[in-house]
């Protein structure tokens, strides 16, 4: 079964064809943020209007890429939410009208379940290879149930237990700013470019680098400020709303939080407190110079995150006797919270899969391979689907 999936939910515009829900023939994926990088975030009329004269280009290219006329394909989907409504809006109507137009199945997709469909997708080379066979609902290389997905994107951080297709048990969430959006939030504060998540990955991995050619322990820069977890023990939720504030206090020059011993030890960073105020007064511009206490801070940031989100989501994997853990959303691209959970649960001998880079940010092949799951169970909607900004996943169980 060929699907052309459409996704529209925030900032980014996507097409995709898709065979089977896993086999990409397409992607294209047309990104807003360079437009609304100088806002520090996204603006939401902007991105809509964006989405509008983007759309027909990207459905097009996907075609031409998958070398696909409308006579091959033999469902559309689209995403209804949740995410902004104008965004939405225009996805959700034009795949709406090309399948009246065509006569041809209509499925609208849940955002957050494609994010975690995303680790059903493979890549391009993996087509031609793949001997199909008739057990549509498993094939080798899927994820195994029941499983624990930890889905980490701009708006959303949940722990959720997945039985089987379909069936969600929602073990926790964050009770403030998504873990995404605390990347986004600190991106800001430190003067670093949005999306924050990838920019203060990069300006972590530079300052391990650096202490690394220093002949010093990269992990310096992890412990270089002492910044709090919100454990919230006894329960899997999170939040990251106290981890930005501290970030914030940092940074406008409270230096009383750092950790004195790492100070002495390094070298070209010199008195990080005092610097970071500096940055900050002087705004984006020498923020982007890339001062060494920035990137001490950010990749101290990131470690406090990824330690959060690495115990509990072992914790659960613990508590449940999964098979896998899978990581969803655009946070699941961090190399460090790969890493980081990938070492959790080795001892365990539960595997962790997670989407390649391109497949965990937001993109059309995942709305195109949840929609096959929907399919599958004889599932379509009608032209009465109208967006649901708020939607969330239907759990079975809260
Ligand atoms: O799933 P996504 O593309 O959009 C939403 O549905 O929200 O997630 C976007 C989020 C942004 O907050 C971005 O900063 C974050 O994912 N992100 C990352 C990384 N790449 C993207 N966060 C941490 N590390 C990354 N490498
Ligand atoms: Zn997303």
């Amino acid at each position: 079964m060929l699907i052309l999936g459409i996704e529209s939910s925030c900032d980014e515009t996507g097409a995709a064809i898709v065979k089977d829900g896993r086999y990409l023939f397409s992607n294209v994926v047309a990104s807003q943020a360079e437009i609304h990088n100088r806002y520090g975030g996204v603006v939401p009329e902007v991105a809509s209007r964006q989405q509008l004269t983007t759309i027909i280009p990207v459905i097009e290219t996907a075609l031409d890429q998958a070398a696909c006329c409308w006579e091959n394909i033999d469902a559309i989907a689209a995403t209804y939410g949740p995410g902004l409504a104008g965004s939405l809006l225009v996805g959700l109507t034009v795949g709406k009208a090309i399948a009246l137009a065509h006569n041809l199945p209509f499925l609208g997709v849940n955002h957050l379940e494609a994010h975690i469909y995303a680790n059903w997708l493979r890549g391009q080379t993996e087509v031609a290879s793949q001997a199909m066979d008739d057990d549509w609902e498993y094939q080798d290389g899927d994820p195994l149930f029941p499983l624990i997905c930890l889905i980490i994107s701009g708006a959303h951080s949940e722990l959720v237990l997945v039985r089987n297709h379909g069936q969600y048990e929602l073990l926790g969430r964050t009770r403030d700013d998504a873990a995404g959006e605390a990347f986004d939030k600190v991106a800001r504060i430190l003067g670093l470019s949005y999306p924050g998540g990838p920019a203060i990955q990069q300006a972590a991995l530079h300052v391990e680098e650096e202490l690394r050619q220093q002949g010093k322990s990269a992990t310096q820069a992890l412990n270089a400020y002492r910044l709090p977890r919100a454990w919230l023990r006894g329960t899997y939720d999170f939040s990251f709303s106290g981890l930005k504030t501290a970030v914030l206090h940092l940074a406008e020059g409270a230096t009383e939080n750092h950790n004195p011993q790492h100070a002495r030890s390094q070298g070209s960073a010199g008195t990080p407190g005092k610097q970071v105020s500096q940055y900050t007064r002087m705004g984006m511009q020498a923020a982007q110079r890339g001062g060494a206490n920035v990137e001490l801070l950010a990749a101290s940031f990131q470690e406090a995150v990824v330690d959060v989100l690495a115990v509990k989501t072992r914790l659960a994997a613990q508590e449940y006797h999964v098979k896998q853990v899978v990581l969803a959303g655009g946070v699941a691209a961090n190399v460090s919270l790969r890493t980081r959970l990938e070492r959790e649960l080795r001892p365990l001998n539960i595997r962790l899969k997670y989407p390649s880079i391109e497949f965990c940010t937001d993109n059309a092949a995942m709305i195109a391979s949840a929609a096959f799951f929907h399919l599958l169970r004889g599932e379509q909607h009608d032209f009465a689907l109208d967006v649901e900004p708020g939607l969330s996943l239907p759990f079975t169980k809260k």
